[in-house]
């Protein structure tokens, strides 16, 4: 890996199906209140980071963009409404609204029981009730060093970024 990409540390959840399984400003409220503000559900993955999972992956699908900020040819705006499209055998990249994660999460794990690769780009939430339920079933989370500075940020983020891997089952 080369020092100009960024670092990433992993955690595989032991069992996928069966184990359901910050710096973080000093004042939770100030946080709480940046991750689920109108103007962050609309941040940019900035290209670095998503250049470097797509160097991995290869991405066919952003389902949650404008045609602005889309990562992928393929993608859905608000207006097709990327919740209500199939994404079965996309290999997706999903930087969800922040104000809808929950949706967004279980419609990643949904997709991928009917053959999508998903991999979210999610604010690390462990004391969440969408991460309990639905990340902790994820195949792979990691855990980027540092903060990332998303695109449309004036700073980097008030809270730890996690890349959450849901691989396909069919
Ligand atoms: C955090 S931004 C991510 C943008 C882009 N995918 C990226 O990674 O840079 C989330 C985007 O989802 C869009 N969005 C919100 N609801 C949506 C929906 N139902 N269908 C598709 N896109 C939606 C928002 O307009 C916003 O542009």
């Amino acid at each position: 890996m080369s020092e100009a990409q960024p670092m990433i540390s992993t955690t595989k959840t032991a069992k996928r199906r069966t184990s359901n399984r910050r710096k973080t400003s000093s004042n939770g409220k100030h946080s709480l209140r940046v991750m689920t503000s109108s103007k962050n559900n609309k941040w940019g993955t900035p290209k670095e980071w998503f250049d470097y999972l797509d160097l991995e992956f290869g991405f066919t699908l952003d389902p949650c963009c404008e045609h602005e900020t889309a990562k992928c040819m393929k993608h859905y705006t608000p207006k097709e409404n990327g919740l209500a499209q199939s994404w079965a055998d996309e290999r997706v990249f999903m930087n969800p609204p922040y104000d809808q994660i929950k949706l967004w999460m279980k419609k990643a794990y949904e997709e991928s029981m009917k053959g999508a690769l998903v991999v979210c780009f999610v604010p690390s939430r462990p004391d969440t009730e969408w991460w309990h339920r639905y990340a902790t079933k994820a195949d792979e989370i990691r855990h980027p060093k540092g903060r990332v500075t998303f695109d449309g940020a004036d700073a980097a983020a008030p809270f730890p970024t996690a890349v959450v891997i849901f691989r396909p089952r069919w």
